[in-house]
């Protein structure tokens, strides 16, 4: 079990947190001393919530860790959500090549847009890793995390 370093002050908003590379990202976020508010599409949904939590309960830091809902395809929400977080992992998308095309386009396009524009309403510049970079934060070894105003550890967006 990986032990968790004290907290650093810095909140870090990640999308689709029940999602497989979203989930990964909580826990290195929150063993490296981040708090995490992290979306999913339904709360009272405990096979969308409880693996998550069970992080920040292992590490010893549920309160580090802030479940909100919300969906990507809605613009409107995310504003209230995201003010006063330091940077965005935004990895909610339809992870798929079957099903509706137009979910999937929409949910990639219409999504990363809508969490975009937020951001850079609400927080400070470089405060995004879109989805198709998330795999380079998944390090075992580093976390990278693509915000110049994060502590450490930090790392470029590559
Ligand atoms: N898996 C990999 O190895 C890998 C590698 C590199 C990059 N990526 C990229 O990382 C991203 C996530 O992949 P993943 O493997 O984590 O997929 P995943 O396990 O299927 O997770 C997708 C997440 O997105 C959420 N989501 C889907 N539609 C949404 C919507 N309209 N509003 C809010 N949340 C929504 C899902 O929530 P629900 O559970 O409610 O549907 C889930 O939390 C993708 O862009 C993928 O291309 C993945």
């Amino acid at each position: 079990m990986s032990e968790a370093i004290p907290a650093n002050g810095q909140t870090i908003f990640v999308t689709g947190v029940n999602g497989h590379i979203g989930n990964h990202i909580v826990k290195d976020l929150l063993t490296h001393g981040y708090a995490v508010k992290g979306s999913v599409r339904d709360l009272s949904d405990p096979k969308k919530v409880d693996h998550v939590k069970k992080h920040a309960e292992t590490l010893g830091v549920a309160e580090r860790l802030h479940l909100v809902e919300g969906d990507v395809l809605e613009a409107d929400g995310w504003a209230e959500q995201m003010d006063g977080c330091d940077a965005l992992f935004h990895t909610a998308t339809v992870y798929s090549t079957s099903g509706d095309a137009t979910v999937i386009i929409d949910t990639a396009n219409k999504g990363t847009q809508h969490l975009q524009s937020i951001r850079q309403a609400v927080m400070p510049p470089s405060s995004l890793i879109p989805p198709t970079k998330a795999r380079s934060i998944c390090s075992p070894l580093q976390m990278n995390v693509a915000s110049k105003e994060l502590s450490t550890p930090q790392a470029l967006l590559l």
